[in-house]
């Protein structure tokens, strides 16, 4: 067997731990699946340790169980509305004889363009490099052994809540497992579903899951805004909880297996049944229920879209929307959107380079479990390539807090 990687995705609903042996190449065997019902989270949030840690623990024995491995080291997802993310830049000049930019002045660069005020109660999560700009040339991935007089970087920053990312890391080490990356869950997922000539072209990532809905836009190749919204998937069910009598795993189930937002196109003789709250069986239209989510879908995109507009990339994307997340699968949602926003939307798909349990990793509720594996991988890879002194800033700084961490919570 090849080295393995894992992808721990941390959901509202759920949680999945994906193991992957990595073969020749860079490509991905998926060896381990484990599904866990998620206690302890609040709209992507971890609100209780202990059911956290517990849900992890179950998905983490059964991905191992099946893959015959022991896990020692995971790479996690991180959103919750304590996420936030701005766009900076930083310049310095190249004073040396030979005007050769070396790892030094990348590193140099890359510590200007993330000096930002951050509030005491956040912290650093990820300084992204969307490109360097060298005496004035742009475009510029990597700058390293060209000749110039002034560096410059533009990088993505994204910070969050250290309680947030304390308790995360606090959570997976109660299973008794290490953390190798933590990542922006939206930034994951979209190394799992966008294709590269999206991602240059202009397209924004919708992750809608149980309880948020991460945005991530990305242009020329490069992540360049990303939002987490407070609202998704159980929303849906809570509304239909309540506009149809029933329990919230009876809403849960029919959302799942009738629900729709084609509300136009439904006949007004389909009927289907549901259990309401006293146990009796009743047979609504369809169409009822439809006419319950559709609101609640309105609601999210137009917050989405609302969020991408105020940030100016509404006219800037034209590989349009790319839908992931488990409430992605509600029919008739990208004819929804497409109609609605006048954009192009599809669902996410599992890339090129995946094998084993395709079938089950296809589905969206996998996205960001499957490509926190890829994120793993090509950061290996980097790093093989540069040697560790050139890791980006941003996950050698949270390494070395998470390592602060392991020693914290050893000691
Ligand atoms: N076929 C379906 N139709 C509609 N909704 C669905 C379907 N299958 C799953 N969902 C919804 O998807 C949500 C779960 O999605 P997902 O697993 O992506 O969320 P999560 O990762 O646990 O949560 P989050 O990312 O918000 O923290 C649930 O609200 C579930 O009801
Ligand atoms: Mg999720």
């Amino acid at each position: 067997m090849g080295e393995l990687v894992v992808g721990l995705d941390i959901g509202t609903t759920k949680v999945a731990a994906l193991v992957g042996n990595v073969l020749e190449g860079g490509a991905i065997e998926i060896i381990g699946r484990g599904l866990a019902h998620s206690h302890g989270l609040e709209k992507g949030v971890v609100v209780d340790i202990g059911e956290t840690s517990a849900s992890i623990r179950r998905a983490v024995e059964q991905a191992e169980k099946m893959a015959d491995v022991k896990i020692q080291s995971v790479s996690v997802g991180i959103a919750g509305r304590h996420i936030k993310s701005i766009n900076n830049s930083g310049t310095v000049s190249i004073s040396r004889d030979n005007r050769i930019i070396t790892r030094d002045d990348v590193r140099r660069v890359l510590e200007t363009a993330q000096a930002i005020q951050i509030p005491p109660d956040s912290q650093l999560i990820h300084v992204i490099p969307r490109q360097y700009i060298v005496d004035g040339q742009d475009g510029i991935t990597d700058p390293i052994g060209m000749t110039g007089m002034r560096l410059e970087a533009d990088v993505h920053i994204v910070t969050g809540a250290i309680t947030a990312v304390h308790n995360i890391v606090r959570c997976v080490q109660n299973v008794g497992i290490g953390i190798e990356h933590i990542v922006l869950q939206p930034l994951a997922a979209s190394y799992a579903v966008l294709a590269s000539a999206e991602r240059e072209l202009g397209v924004a990532l919708l992750d809608i899951g149980g309880g948020t809905t991460d945005i991530a836009i990305f242009r020329g190749g490069d992540i360049w805004f990303s939002k987490i919204l407070p609202i998704a998937g159980e929303h849906i069910t809570n509304d239909i909880a309540v506009g149809l009598k029933v329990p919230y795993e009876e809403a849960e189930r029919v959302k799942k297996e009738q629900g729709s937002v084609r509300v136009d196109e439904i006949s007004g003789d389909e009927r289907i049944e549901i259990l309401t709250i006293g146990d009796e069986k009743k047979s609504i239209p369809r169409s009822k229920l439809a006419k319950i989510i559709e609101p609640r879908l309105e609601e999210l995109f137009d917050m989405a879209m609302g969020e991408i507009e105020d940030a100016g990339y509404h006219d800037l994307l034209p590989a349009g929307l790319v839908l992931t997340g488990g409430t992605s699968l509600l029919d008739g949602i990208c004819e929804f959107v497409q109609a609605r926003y006048n954009l192009p939307a599809r669902r996410g798909k599992t890339p090129q380079g995946i094998h084993g349990l395709r079938d089950i990793v296809e589905s969206p509720i996998y996205s960001v479990a499957v490509g926190l594996l890829k994120y793993a991988v090509e950061q290996r890879e980097r790093q093989d390539l540069y040697g560790p002194r050139t890791r980006r800033r941003g996950s050698s700084l949270l390494a070395k807090i998470v390592r602060w961490l392991n020693q914290f919570f050893r000691g």
